[in-house]
């Protein structure tokens, strides 16, 4: 299992600072719309100037006709990241188009699905795709599975199900961890690291456990030792 930390921090210089102070572990750092449309492409170049070595995951979530994916997808090949998004409910054929893109890189990164948005509630959710949120959830894994992507962006309750129903290859990236049981914050259910372990999880996503801490180099540090 491998930690990736959220770098959710208002400003670019808060977000830098923080990779400073972790500049020493071998983690993922998450980088979503709000840094991305804000500091761009300069921002993951400022990280990787800290510390080459730190694996970027691209949270963009794209969703777009399949040419249009595809072309974003190959724009996303230049930045030199490791691994983004795009969303299951694109279609099958959206994310096939994503993978052949990719076929004539030798090196490409991870790509992930979105299967449903944990913000839902069953009502909204069955507004949007008249089905319930945990069938259509592995509806869109096994799509995306089928599509030939790596894995899904889902709840660690629902990571052991997804990983019976494709491969226990196919990765599962969770956010809603509270490593230790910490506050929840905004989050409906969280999980610890415990239970991430035995849904077998590949990536644990956390933000506000780490970044708000007294000292996250410590808190990395310990959640590190437990993975
Ligand atoms: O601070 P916290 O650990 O709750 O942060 C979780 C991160 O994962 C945030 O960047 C949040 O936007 C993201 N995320 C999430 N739930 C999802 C998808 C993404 O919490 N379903």
């Amino acid at each position: 299992m491998e930690l990736c930390i959220a770098l959710d921090l208002p400003s670019k210089d808060e977000n830098l600072a923080l990779v400073e102070k972790i500049k020493d572990y071998d983690v993922w750092l998450k980088v979503g719309f709000r840094s991305y449309i804000r500091d761009g492409a300069d921002f993951i170049k400022a990280i990787k100037a800290i510390n080459p070595d730190f694996k970027i995951f691209l949270d963009l979530k794209l969703y777009d006709i399949p040419n249009t994916m595809a072309d974003a997808a190959e724009s996303i090949m230049g930045l030199g990241v490791d691994m983004f998004n795009v969303h299951a409910s694109a279609g099958k054929r959206a994310m096939n188009t994503v993978m052949q893109r990719l076929k004539k890189y030798e090196k490409r990164p991870i790509v992930l699905a979105v299967t449903a948005l944990t913000s839902f509630n069953e009502e909204e959710f069955m507004d949007v795709y008249n089905e319930n949120i945990a069938k259509k959830a592995d509806k869109f894994a096994h799509d995306a599975y089928e599509s030939g992507l790596d894995g899904v962006v889902c709840s660690a309750f629902e990571s052991e199900s997804i990983k019976n129903i494709t491969s226990r290859e196919f990765m599962t990236l969770t956010p809603g961890i509270r490593p230790f049981g910490e506050d929840a914050g905004d989050q409906q259910r969280v999980a610890d690291i415990d239970y991430a372990h035995s849904a077998m999880v590949d990536f644990i996503v956390v933000g506000r456990p780490i970044y708000m801490a007294e000292n996250p180099a410590e808190v990395v540090e310990k959640i590190i030792r437990k993975l």
